[in-house]
């Protein structure tokens, strides 16, 4: 078994679709991805992975900013991550990951945001976002906070960068938060 990742096309909208409906067993996270993926101002980064010929996951990073800071800090948010049921717990949905991370850093992006599980994303290298004031587009349910996570590509004190974040038109729907 090889593990392959690939930036993704046009040509691959159908599998992306169908690799995110399988993982949510619902049509919601597909129809989203595809609209970040048509929307020219998200800047969507977008990753495959095949294990051999089959398409086993899918990541999307699209563009997001912190408020009075857009000139200086580039920003990107992970969302959604997919990994079809029958390849999980193989450690595919962390090799995207690896890989989304690693292009965003060689495109100079210097965070990168995700509402996402508390007990996945920090093993990635993301932690509460709230804690350096980064404060989220959308209020979040009371009690998951912490779901609201934030990673540094490079060096930086984040504590400077204080403020309200906001994300691509498409993200910025009230019922994605
Ligand atoms: C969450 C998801 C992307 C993880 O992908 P994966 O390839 O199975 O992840 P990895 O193999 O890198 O890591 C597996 C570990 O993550 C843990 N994990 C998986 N889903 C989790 C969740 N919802 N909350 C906390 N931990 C989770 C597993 O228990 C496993 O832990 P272990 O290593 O201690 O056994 C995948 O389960 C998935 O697509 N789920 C449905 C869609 C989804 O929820 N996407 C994320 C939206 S934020």
């Amino acid at each position: 078994m090889s593990l392959l990742i690939r930036e993704t096309t046009e040509k691959d909208f159908q599998t992306i679709y169908d690799v995110e409906y399988r993982a949510f067993n619902e049509a919601a996270e597909a129809e989203l991805t595809e609209k970040l993926l048509k929307e020219p101002t998200a800047e969507a980064l977008s990753l495959l992975a095949y294990e051999d010929d089959l398409p086993v996951g899918h990541i999307v990073f699209t563009k997001a900013y912190i408020k009075n800071f857009e000139n200086k800090i580039s920003a990107m948010v992970l969302a959604p991550l997919a990994i079809i049921p029958s390849h999980r717990g193989q450690g595919i949905g962390g090799e995207l990951i690896r890989a989304g991370l690693k292009i965003l850093q060689k495109k100079s992006v210097d965070l990168v945001f995700v509402l996402g599980h508390i007990d996945y994303y920090p093993r990635h290298g993301f932690q509460p976002a709230l804690a350096f004031g980064l404060q989220p587009p959308h209020p979040i349910q009371a009690g998951l906070e912490d779901a609201w996570m934030v990673q540094a590509l490079k060096p930086l004190d984040l504590n400077k960068f204080a403020g309200q974040v906001a994300t691509n038109i498409i993200l910025d729907q009230p019922e994605y938060w």
